[in-house]
């Protein structure tokens, strides 16, 4: 068996964090070209839901906020805690909807909830108390209420209610990554003829909307904090070029050459006999494969680098391997790096590129690579 080159275990995410200060960064600058002589610039909370969209929440979180981020978001209790629990102090807000036992996991946890009816800020009080957004549902039509007058109502409640602290106001846009579509100004106009008059009344709340592309699109949307994930992880949230709007992708999926062997006409590789060779080449067999979150629906359909150079995977994606023509003589050795996601040479697959051969979006490439691959973090290369 020849000695791995490049990587330590078959396959392996590596996270740069100096990438997600860097994206942090680049995201403050945003906001402070969005200030104006009356509205200082709107602060930065990160998201690191769903375990920081697959590239690992506590390393992230920590990221983010050496990067300038001043408060957390999360979807679920449970990652709030985990948080907490890893010794991070930041402000966090847990966004999502949340079973009683859950309420307590994120109460407990010190962690800021999102109301949207009184029953909910009465829950709240009952246990002690804690710090609640109260959300109006502007047109996503998921979580929040859509009446502007029951959420001022919800609001008033929690102001009113001991124990409980009316830290917020929120909303969540539809439509931010489709630029041109008028449903984001329709939404805005929506939050803002709210959201204004009740900070008015209650002037330390923290009015929040925008996403990452609703921080980049619109600098209107910035009010005083944004939630941003995706632009964080340097992934595009318009799905274009990350480059080009000066972010930084930070993480890069690697395997390797596991095997090297000649493959004549007729001959295959991989189940159900999806690639049978036509001329006399070579299939390299990397080990990485569906039970890591390479999505079997890229059989056939998808580039692999290996000594800089793109090489087709051909035949099926299976649990644990995939098979790449290399070419005769082979253009990959045994033992050499296998780049899936990432540069290699002058060469790059993005996670956009991914995405769009699965007809998905790039949130769903990272948060889809599993367990089994673990997450090497690093700072430019030196061990984090
Ligand atoms: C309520 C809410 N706010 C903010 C975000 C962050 O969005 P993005 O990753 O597009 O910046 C999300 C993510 O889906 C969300 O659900």
């Amino acid at each position: 068996m020849a000695v791995q080159q490049d990587v330590a275990v078959r396959a392996v995410a590596r996270v740069n964090l100096a990438a997600i200060e860097r994206n942090a960064a680049r995201m403050r600058r945003e906001l402070a070209a969005g200030a104006t002589a009356s509205a200082p610039p709107a602060a930065l909370c990160a998201v690191v839901k769903a375990d920081g969209y697959g590239h690992g929440a506590l390393a992230c979180a920590r990221a983010a906020l050496a990067g300038g981020a001043t408060s957390l978001a999360v979807a679920a209790a449970g990652e709030a805690a985990e948080l907490r629990d890893a010794g991070i102090r930041a402000p966090i807000l847990v966004m999502g909807a949340l079973s009683p036992v859950e309420l307590d996991v994120a109460l407990r946890a010190d962690a800021a909830v999102v109301a949207w009816d009184e029953a909910f800020v009465a829950a709240v009080a009952a246990r002690g108390g804690g710090a609640v957004h109260v959300k109006l549902d502007t047109g996503m039509g998921r979580l929040g209420t859509r009446d502007p007058v029951a959420a001022t109502r919800v609001a008033d409640a929690a102001a009113a209610t001991g124990g409980v602290v009316l830290a917020g106001a929120m909303t969540h846009f539809a439509t931010a990554d489709e630029r041109g579509d008028p449903f984001f100004a329709r939404q805005l106009e929506r939050f803002a003829a709210w959201a204004l008059p009740l900070k008015a009344a209650h002037p330390a709340i923290v009015l929040h909307a925008a996403n990452s592309a609703g921080t980049l699109r619109d600098r209107a949307a910035h009010f005083d904090m944004v939630r941003a994930g995706v632009a964080l992880y340097g992934l595009d949230p318009f799905g274009e070029d990350a480059g080009a709007r000066e972010l930084e992708p930070a993480l890069e999926l690697r395997s390797w050459v596991a095997a090297v062997k000649p493959i004549a006409p007729g001959e295959s590789a991989g189940y159900g006999r999806r690639f049978v060779a036509t001329t006399p080449t070579h299939t390299a067999t990397v080990p990485i494969g569906y039970g890591d979150g390479v999505r079997r629906a890229l059989t056939n359909n998808l580039d692999v680098l290996v000594r800089g150079v793109r090489h087709p995977l051909v035949g099926t994606v299976s649990m644990d391997n995939v098979t790449l023509d290399v070419g005769s003589p082979p253009a990959a050795a045994v033992g050499e790096p296998a780049v899936l996601i990432g540069a290699q040479g002058d060469e790059r697959i993005a996670a956009e590129e991914i995405a769009r051969r699965l007809e998905t979006i790039n949130y769903e490439v990272t948060c889809g690579l599993l367990a089994r691959v673990p997450r090497v973090h690093h700072h430019d290369g030196e061990p984090a």
